[in-house]
C-alpha cells in the first residue's frame, strides 16, 4: 500500500486524478472506472472536469460502476449516489451516460439487484481503478464494521453512526435510508488499482487503522492492505494518528 500524504485539497485532486488519467489513457477509451460518492472524491472529480475541458482529456467509450446507492431512491431523487455522481462528473465530461452503471436502488428485489449488479461488474471484464472514500468507523463502500472481507454486492443495514454522518445531506435523520447496496469487500478488492483518499481530523482513527492497524473485519478498509495496487492519498490531518 502507498501512503501519499498530501499538504492541501489541491494536490491531494491533482494526485487522485494522475491515477484516472493513467487508468484512462492505457485503457485506449475502454477503460472501467469504480465511482463513489461522499465529499471526499469531489475534489479530485473537479480537477478532472478541468483536465476534461482544459487539457482535451477524453472519457468516451469509458464505463463506471457506481460503489453503492441507497435502497429505496431511484437514480432522480435528490439524494440518490446517481444523481450525485452525474452532478459533480459525469454531466460534465463526454461519458456516455448509459455507461454509467449503479446498482438501481428502486429495484423491487434489492437482493436480487445485487446479485445482477455484482454479475454486470464481472461480466464487463472487471474494474480498472476503483475510488474509495473511508467512513469514520473504518467502512468502505457502505460495508459496515464486522462485514465479512470476502463479501459481494449485497443489501446492508447502516450503523446508527454512518446515518448520523449522512444526515447532513437529507432534511432530517429520519430521512436516511437506512438499508443499502454495497458492492462487498471482496467485490471491491477485485478492482485492478485502488485509490483511497480521505481528509480530516475525524477521519485520522480509521486512516491509522487503514495503514497500521491488524487486517480485520472490524476496521472493513483494513482489507486494502492485501491489495496489490492501492494507493492512500490524505492530508495531514487525516494522517494524524499515523
Ligand atoms: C458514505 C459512502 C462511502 C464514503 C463515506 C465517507 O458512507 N457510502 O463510500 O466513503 O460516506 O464520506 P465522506 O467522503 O463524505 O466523508
Amino acid at each position: 500500500m502507498e501512503v501519499i500524504i498530501v499538504s492541501s485539497a489541491e494536490e491531494g485532486a491533482r494526485r487522485v486524478a494522475d491515477e484516472f488519467e493513467r487508468v484512462i489513457r492505457e485503457g485506449s477509451g475502454r477503460a472501467t472506472l469504480g465511482l463513489a460518492t461522499g465529499s471526499s472524491p469531489v475534489h479530485a472529480y473537479t480537477e478532472l472536469i478541468r483536465r476534461h475541458g482544459d487539457e482535451g482529456l477524453s472519457f468516451a467509450g469509458t464505463r463506471a460502476f457506481l460503489l453503492d446507492e441507497y435502497v429505496g431512491l431511484d437514480a432522480d431523487a435528490p439524494q440518490s449516489y446517481h444523481r450525485f455522481i452525474r452532478e459533480h462528473l459525469t454531466d460534465h465530461i463526454d461519458i456516455d451516460d448509459a455507461l454509467v452503471l449503479s446498482p438501481r436502488g428502486e429495484a423491487e428485489d434489492p437482493v436480487a439487484e445485487a446479485r445482477r449488479y455484482d454479475a454486470s461488474i464481472r461480466e464487463s471484464g472487471g474494474i480498472d481503478l476503483q475510488i474509495l472514500g473511508i467512513g469514520t468507523d473504518g467502512h468502505i463502500g457502505f460495508n459496515e464494521p464486522t462485514s465479512s472481507l470476502a463479501s459481494r454486492t449485497r443489501v446492508k443495514t447502516l450503523t446508527r453512526q454512518t446515518v448520523e454522518d449522512n444526515a447532513r445531506f437529507f432534511d432530517a435523520p429520519e430521512d436516511v435510508p437506512v438499508h443499502v447496496l454495497t458492492q462487498g469487500i471482496g467485490t471491491i478488492m477485485e478492482a485492478r488499482a485502488v485509490v483511497l483518499t480521505a481528509s480530516g481530523r475525524q477521519k485520522a482513527a480509521a486512516v491509522a487503522q487503514l495503514v497500521e492497524g491488524p487486517l480485520s473485519a472490524r476496521w472493513p478498509a483494513t482489507a486494502l492492505q492485501a491489495h496489490p495496487h492501492a494507493t492512500v492519498v490524505v492530508d495531514e490531518e487525516a494522517a494524524a494518528d499515523l
